[in-house]
């Protein structure tokens, strides 16, 4: 999960981080009054979980609590990369000497974790990592040894961060370490990280993605979920415990294991090119049960996306046999009755897939059609895809 930079630098106070006072609003007035309880100049930050929101107009210095409530007005409602702005940040606007960047990330294709750092901040990090990758550190670091004082010298010092605010730096960076590492972060960053006048490092911007699979030990972290912008139908098939995830095309997906899903998506987007360009509309793995309640919650989440044309169920029996995952499919139609209005392609192959097929040709739902091959049953379902669109 991705948080909002207020979210993210809510967490670095939390572990010590010095971030500068501020406070999250929604309307120009009550942006104006944050600003005078401030009481300096501020800064009035859209919060959308995008990048490059100053560029795109959604960061502006405000001089007096009236200023703030003009910029917050010009701010509130805009789109950033196709994110509407409900919410901006009014913070104490710092003095700035030097801008530096600073991110702890997990490092999969090394299998551990890495500090990125560099004196050369401001800049957008993707631009300087190609134009000037000698001037961004990239130093590993153990999971198990983490990062003490020594480890955030040697970053400090690999960074090219100026000695007069080495050790303040190299403070903030075993910090930002502990929060990575107790909040079960996958990115913390901090782009600027920054020294200011009188040598103070702050961080001014912060990004962080929490593991979601570690939320179990965080019960603090279901209150960082914003409901407002989270997908419904996500809403809804995480309430059910199902692993969804939803995309822009037509045709519903389900299937058992996240590999035969994932090469379900390949095959329905490759037979979409011949039948207008029809796509598949979601992810979903419904693991290894696929009993009649699980396939009916699946198939419910599927067809309350108005976007969804045909559904492809796409199932190989292994442990849980075709037969059990036939019944599955037959019963989850009768729970949903009327609701099930979408025409739907089944393919059913693996373990005692005869009598899987029998028990559908059988039950002869006017909405399901049996294809035997994966190929076939994708290019049917995109078929009915677009015949429906
Ligand atoms: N509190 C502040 N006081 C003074 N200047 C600020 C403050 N916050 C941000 N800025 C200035 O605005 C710039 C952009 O801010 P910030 O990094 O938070 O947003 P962004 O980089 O545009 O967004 P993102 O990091 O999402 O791409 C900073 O580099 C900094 O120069
Ligand atoms: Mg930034």
């Amino acid at each position: 999960m991705d948080l909002y930079e207020y979210q993210a630098k809510e967490l670095f106070a939390a572990h010590g981080v010095p971030v500068l006072p501020g406070k999250t609003v929604e309307t120009p007035e009550e942006a104006a009054a944050a600003a005078a309880e401030i009481g300096t100049a501020v800064v009035v930050k859209a919060q959308v979980k995008t990048g490059g929101r100053g560029k795109a107009g959604g960061v502006k210095l405000a001089n007096d609590p009236d200023e703030a409530k003009e910029k917050a007005q010009a701010i509130l409602g805009l789109d950033i990369k196709g994110h509407t702005v409900h919410r901006v940040l009014v913070t104490e606007a710092s003095d700035i000497a030097e801008e530096y960047y600073f991110s702890f990330l997990l490092d999969r294709s090394n299998r551990t974790f890495l500090a990125m750092a560099s004196a050369e901040g401001g800049m957008e990090i993707e631009q300087l990592a190609v134009e000037r990758p000698e001037a961004l550190a990239k130093v590993p670091v153990d999971a198990i040894a983490g990062v003490d004082r020594a480890k955030a010298d040697e970053i400090v010092a690999q960074a090219k961060i100026p000695a007069a605010v080495a050790d303040e730096a190299a403070e903030v960076i075993v910090k930002l370490w502990e929060t990575f590492v107790s909040e079960d972060a996958t990115l913390v960053e901090v782009n600027p990280l920054v020294r200011d006048p009188q040598d103070k490092i702050i961080a001014l911007d912060g990004k962080v993605t929490l593991d979601e699979n570690a939320d179990f030990r965080h019960p603090g972290h279901a209150d960082l979920v914003d409901q407002r912008t989270e997908d419904p139908l996500e809403a809804k098939a995480k309430a059910k415990n199902l692993n969804y995830v939803k995309l822009d095309g037509e045709v519903g997906i389900i299937g058992n294991g996240a590999g035969l899903v994932m090469s379900t998506l390949d095959v329905v987007a490759y037979a979409g090119e011949k039948h207008g360009g029809v796509k598949p509309a979601n992810f979903l793995d419904i693991g290894g049960g696929a009993s009649a309640e699980v396939m009916a919650a699946g198939l419910d989440v599927i067809l309350g996306d108005p976007a969804v044309k045909s559904v492809f169920v796409n199932v190989f029996g292994g442990i849980t046999a075709c037969d059990a995952v036939a019944n599955g499919i037959v019963e989850a139609l009768k729970i949903l009755g009327d609701g099930a209005t979408k025409p739907l392609v089944v393919r059913l192959d693996g373990n005692n897939v005869e009598e899987g097929r029998r028990i559908l040709n059988d039950a002869n739902h006017p909405l399901v059609t049996q294809v035997d091959t994966m190929d076939n049953a994708a290019d049917k379902a995109a078929e009915l895809a677009a015949a429906g669109a």
